[in-house]
């Protein structure tokens, strides 16, 4: 494991195929100060960069994920600073990885911390997991997709009671909602996480890419739109090796062996 000064940065996973990124400022909560988010997003760079991982895990601590953006860094900043800063637009760097990423949220996931676990592919949380958007509290909104992506994961009706109350969700609600994909006991989401990133890690990689690719699209695109852009690329798949293999290795009766290309 490699310790930073704000994160831990490990490979997991039995073939070690699996990025794992932990945030450890645990006295201020993982509060995401620029020094924090700045760590993550050279983590998710040189993930990325290395051709045998297959997939991320980013994860907390067991009382939080994180507590949302560092308000104490935060709180003398002026209207000037941030727009010509173009502040927190950085943090965009973890939606932009082109690999799965899967959150691992235990305690809280607010403000900040609920948008960066939004950001990411998958949400597994733990059992004492919370998420929210406390930022009206502040006489701030939302600045990292909590306004956006929380409406697309769990529609206008829950998104305006979290962002207008501030009022907290739990994991078993979160599931219900469809923000979180699954919840586990606290000490084991975690492994669970890594679990499902070996198993993602496992088949091709440019396919996992392009159905991230996909999957996020309809986000952006019609439906008749998405539907052609899914077609294309359910053809450019014919392109590559990894293809052939894997149907020619169904028709053999025998595991594909994927390189990749
Ligand atoms: N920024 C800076 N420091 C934070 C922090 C944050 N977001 N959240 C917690 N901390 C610090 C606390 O100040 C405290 O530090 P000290 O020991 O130096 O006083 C330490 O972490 C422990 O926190 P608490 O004593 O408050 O712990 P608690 O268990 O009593 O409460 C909590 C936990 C309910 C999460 C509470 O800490 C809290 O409300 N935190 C702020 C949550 C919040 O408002 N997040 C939104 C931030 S704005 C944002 O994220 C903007 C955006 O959209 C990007």
């Amino acid at each position: 494991a490699t310790q930073g000064e704000y994160i831990i940065t490990d490979k997991k996973g039995e073939k070690g195929n699996v990025g794992f990124i932990q945030l450890n400022r645990r006295k201020a909560l993982n509060a995401l100060c620029d020094g924090l988010m700045k760590e993550v997003a050279q983590a998710v760079d040189t993930f990325e960069a290395d051709a045998n991982i297959g997939c991320i895990v980013l994860t907390g601590g067991d009382k939080a994920f994180a507590a949302g953006a560092d308000i104490k860094e935060m709180k003398d900043r002026d209207f000037a600073g941030v727009y010509n800063g173009d502040f927190l637009s950085f943090w965009d760097r973890l939606a932009k990885s082109k690999k799965p990423v899967i959150a691992a949220v235990n305690g809280y996931a607010l403000g900040g911390g609920c948008e960066i676990a939004m950001m990411c592919d998958i949400i597994y949380a733990g059992e004492n997991a919370q998420f929210g958007q406390p930022e009206i509290t502040l006489g701030t909104v939302p600045g990292a997709g909590g306004t956006q992506r929380l409406c697309k994961a769990i529609g206008k009706s829950k998104a305006m009671e979290m962002v207008l109350t501030a009022d907290r969700m739990s994991a078993s609600d979160a599931e219900k909602a469809g923000l979180v994909s699954k919840v586990f006991p606290v000490d084991q989401v975690v492994n669970e996480a890594i679990k499902t990133a070996e198993k993602i890690s496992s088949y091709s990689k440019i396919t996992t890419a392009m159905c991230k690719e996909l999957i996020n699209s309809s986000y952006e695109l019609s439906l008749k739109e998405g539907l052609h852009f899914e077609k294309r690329i359910f053809h450019a798949t014919f392109a590559t090796e990894d293809r052939k293999e894997g149907m020619t290795a169904f028709s053999e009766k025998r595991k594909p062996n994927f390189t990749d290309k």
